[in-house]
């Protein structure tokens, strides 16, 4: 297999200006196609007085609503001059550079919105009253297809916007028996993606598509100051490919006011930390803090969204009208301590340590060395949680100390700490303790440095673990959506990629990276001397006969290597010396016809100082 031949370099996105993820603020889960400029300018102005841009939010989006039409026949994009006046021009070509100038000047930044396809998901989905393009058939393809260097150079070389927001729906929703398309509204865009079936999607050809945006991108941004945010929804097998070419990408359809939709969001991103790195972050879709059940009456809730959020290292991009926000919902958002845990440095992605459908424990490993937790309630009855040193990979004999970023109290334990958490409350700490490891570090700590260049899967499969709510857009008709967003069965820290607990020879590894066979990791070496680790075919697997080789190469050469291992034959220790190293690369290579019965396990797979 041609993916597990060693890179020698590290081959996830490094472009753009995304080293930790986004803040700001965007206009959609606020106003829906109703945006104009006065309504952006209030937000944005609200950002500097409240305090929020101090605290890091910088971005100033536009989402779907901007447009007026394409003009023929040069294709220039034409903006809608009533809800953005400033952008009124003397011959009608119109240009966003006085918005653009006046965000700048306020010391902020500012994206635009777009689509792969010709057309756009308000052209598909929106209401009768949403604000969509005008004119004839083609002056109404405001999307990127045919476009994508004359409009990425418009919107960053001529217009100044900062970020770009690139969605999927012209190449999912307008094939020739969709609605618009039969009614004569638009041209027929044979669809790339089918949301339920991924055989159906073309990946690779979407996969191109959004690539070549990457390199207009580049092209058009010579001082790497911008953001390609990726919208595919986690179809496409976005998963396995948006980290080399964006620098967030969504995991999830859209997200609503709901509980319980947040929580289908949530899953979405909370079992792929180790497909996240600085540069190429995971987007569980924009904040609903201040609106349904996010409310000023549901400030728990809200805290739990943003604590989330914040987390899992998601953009925080604020989706609400900042003029209605109570004092109380602007402190949450500019709650520094929590905003903290998201903009660490070092870009690890929390890990969850604990899962069950009622309460989860996430831990992120910090810059600093604390690791950053919370603890997560999703149900409706309190529940005694027990965090426990193991959790923390941290000294059980030692005291550990915890700082709540809620309320600043302190408290310490040995071992465990037991602590009662409040229907769909969060509790969010700082821990600092002695390391269990001494001298070195978990790869599964680090899953920032870890890129996943090849997963091992080859039918890519959705997630039967992410939470199913009622979708407010069908509501209960139908059978009720099983989320297909492929990605089952991927890499995960300290689990299997089933989701199950390390297991090599009937003993749980409690650190490791769970992976496929006929897989490739990356990881940055940051100094470290030695790798090692105790690797085998995972307890789990189905077959005991097959054999997989694991090899370890830094900066592309091989180091260290095991003769076939087994199931039947057990585990086996594997160390290489990596001193001087830029890049160590594991694979796990498998001759199996099999390959997705065959988790295996880089069990205790450290690096030492
Ligand atoms: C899609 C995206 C949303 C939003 C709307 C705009 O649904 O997923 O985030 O941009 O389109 O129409």
């Amino acid at each position: 297999m041609e993916g597990l031949e060693p890179a020698g370099r590290w081959t996830a996105n490094e472009r753009g200006d995304a080293a930790l993820p986004p803040m700001g603020w965007n206009t959609w889960n606020a106003f829906f196609y109703d945006i104009d400029e006065e309504k952006v300018l209030a937000s944005a102005q609200i950002m500097l007085d409240s305090g929020l841009a101090e605290a890091g939010y910088r971005y100033v989006n536009l989402d779907e609503g901007w447009w007026s039409h394409r003009r023929q026949p040069d294709g220039r994009m034409i903006v809608n001059t009533e809800r953005f006046p400033s952008a009124a021009t003397a011959d009608g070509a119109t240009s966003f550079k006085p918005f653009t100038n006046h965000i700048h000047a306020m010391g902020l930044k500012t994206g635009i919105y777009t689509d792969i396809g010709r057309n756009t998901c308000g052209q598909a989905y929106g209401p009768d009253d949403a604000n969509l393009p005008q004119g004839s058939i083609r002056e109404r393809e405001v999307g990127l297809y045919g476009h994508i260097e004359q409009d990425v150079a418009l919107f960053f070389e001529e217009w100044g916007f900062d970020y770009i927001k690139v969605d999927g729906c012209g190449i999912r929703a307008f094939g020739e028996d969709s609605e618009g398309v039969e009614a004569g509204r638009y041209r027929a865009l044979e669809p790339l993606i089918d949301m339920a079936s991924i055989a159906r999607t073309d990946i690779a050809q979407v996969k191109s598509l959004f690539t070549d945006v990457a390199e207009a991108l580049a092209a058009s941004n010579r001082d790497d100051d911008y953001i390609f945010s990726v919208c595919l929804w986690g179809a496409a097998n976005v998963r396995a490919w948006a980290k080399e070419v964006g620098n967030v990408s969504r995991t999830s359809n859209d997200i609503t006011p709901d509980w319980t939709r947040m929580l289908t969001n949530f899953d979405t991103t909370v079992s792929r930390a180790l497909y996240a790195q600085p540069h190429s972050w995971n987007d569980p879709d924009m904040l609903f803090v201040g609106q349904g059940e996010f409310d000023a009456d549901h400030m728990r809730e809200a805290r739990s969204h943003f604590a989330l959020w914040a987390i899992v290292n998601a953009p925080l991009l604020i989706g609400y009208d900042l003029r209605e926000a109570t004092d109380e919902q602007l402190a949450l958002l500019g709650n520094r301590e929590i905003i903290a845990l998201n903009q660490d440095p070092a870009g690890h992605q929390a890990v969850p340590v604990y899962n069950s459908e009622d309460v989860q424990i996430l831990v992120k490993t910090l810059a600093n060395g604390e690791k950053g937790v919370a603890i997560f309630n999703r149900g409706l009855a309190p529940i005694d949680a027990v965090l426990t040193a193991e959790h923390l990979k941290m000294n059980a004999e030692k005291a550990i100390v915890l700082r709540d970023l809620w309320n600043g109290d302190m408290m310490s334990f040995t071992g465990e700490a037991e602590m009662s958490v409040e229907p769909r409350e969060t509790l969010v700490f700082r821990a600092s303790g002695e390391r269990a490891l001494t001298g070195g570090i978990y790869l599964s700590e680090m899953p920032g440095d870890v890129n996943v260049a090849e997963d091992g899967i080859e039918y890519p499969a959705g997630d039967p673990t992410i939470h199913r709510s009622v979708i407010p857009w069908t509501g209960t008709r139908g059978s009720g959506e099983i989320p297909t967003y492929a990605g089952w069965g991927g890499a995960q820290a300290d689990r299997t990629p089933f989701g199950l607990p390390l297991r090599l020879d009937g003993e749980v590894v409690s650190s490791g990276i769970g992976i496929l066979a006929n897989s490739r990791l990356e990881v940055r070496n940051g100094g470290h001397k030695r790798f090692a680790a105790t690797v085998g075919v995972d307890d789990s697997a189905s077959l005991a006969g097959d054999p997989v080789v694991f090899s370890v190469y830094i900066d592309g050469e091989l180091v260290g290597q095991t003769e076939p291992v087994t199931l039947a034959g057990g585990p086996v220790p594997l160390a290489a010396d990596i001193e001087g190293a830029r890049i160590v690369e594991l694979v796990a290579r498998s001759e199996t016809s099999r390959p997705f019965d065959l988790p295996v396990v880089w069990g205790e797979a450290r690096l030492l100082r």
